[in-house]
């Protein structure tokens, strides 16, 4: 597995794989990694010749500075994790490789994405996740690249940016990986208690109880239900749990749209839990 610790080194082994015909697949993630992140490798690996992982923590991205300074950050067990599953390469690269001073970055506009529910919450952070991608396709450009469903918003952004300057690079979404208790696979479970950890499933339980219940009832009563279940458990804060439309993020009030999914970011045990689900294709 190939270290790639500059954008320049990062930049000329990917042209050398493009001479030689490869199809390049890009996971882009932050470090912390664990089995959610090791499915997109294996997306890539079914899909490209060429695997690239980039580890970096992008402080654009923080609007809290201590949620910054708390990222957990493991590179010697990324990158043997990395090393185990077939990756070809990992790019490594530093704030100022991402950032130089003199690069013109052009502006992002991100249609109002930025300022709803999670872009709400976290201001700029949607404008640090576009421009860390923006500046990693100009890097590699890759072929394809791959994101989570988890982070249902961010493939909204990123699907958008992409479209604003007409990239090449083609945006896979790959499934949530989940616990067995149901809990969506993210870095900063580590922060939850054991305890805690164990019965965080209640969320996507939540979710997949309310995809039955529009069987049956309309769809603001059964997100209404949703939310006074959550609201009465120890410990949990809503920050939002909402039906939108899957390709623009507005809040839908029915089912008649095509494409529905509803998001949802709570607080429990000391730490942020984001899941979505697919109320309706
Ligand atoms: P990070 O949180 O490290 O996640 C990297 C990628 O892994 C994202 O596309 C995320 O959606 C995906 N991922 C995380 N948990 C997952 C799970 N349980 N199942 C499937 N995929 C999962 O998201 C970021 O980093 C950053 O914002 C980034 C895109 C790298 C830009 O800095």
């Amino acid at each position: 597995m190939m270290l790639l610790k500059t954008a320049l080194e990062a930049k000329k082994q990917v042209q050398k794989d493009k001479k030689a015909g490869f199809r390049i697949g890009l996971v882009p993630t932050m470090g912390a990694l664990h089995q959610g992140h090791i499915s997109l490798v294996q997306a890539s690996k079914e899909q490209c010749d060429r695997t690239y992982v980039s580890i970096f923590v992008n402080p654009a991205q923080f609007n809290d500075k201590k949620d910054l300074d708390a990222y957990p950050v493991d590179l010697e067990s990324d990158l043997k994790l990395l090393e185990a599953h077939g990756v070809d390469a990992v790019f490594i690269p530093t704030v100022e490789d991402i950032y130089p001073e003199d690069h013109p970055f052009p502006k992002i506009d991100l249609n109002g994405l930025d300022k709803i529910l999670e872009g709400e919450m976290r201001p700029g952070h949607f404008d640090g996740v576009a421009k860390v991608v923006y500046r990693f396709f100009e890097i590699m450009t890759p072929d394809v690249a791959f994101f989570g469903q988890k982070d249902f918003q961010q493939t909204v952004v990123i699907r958008h940016m992409t479209d604003l300057f007409n990239l090449p690079t083609e945006i896979v979404i790959c499934p949530t990986l989940r616990e067995p208790s149901g809990l969506a696979m993210s870095s900063r479970n580590i922060r939850l208690s054991e305890y805690d950890r164990s019965r965080a499933g209640f969320l996507y339980k939540t979710l997949l109880k309310l995809k039955e219940d529009i069987n049956y009832i309309a769809l603001e009563e059964a997100v209404g239900k949703a939310k006074n279940y959550l609201r009465n458990l120890p410990g949990v804060k809503i920050e939002y749990f909402a039906p939108v439309n899957g390709r623009n993020m507005e809040i839908v009030h029915d089912l008649s749209q095509d494409y529905i999914v509803c998001v949802a970011v709570i607080q429990f045990g000391g730490i942020r839990m984001l899941d979505n689900i697919v109320l309706k294709k």
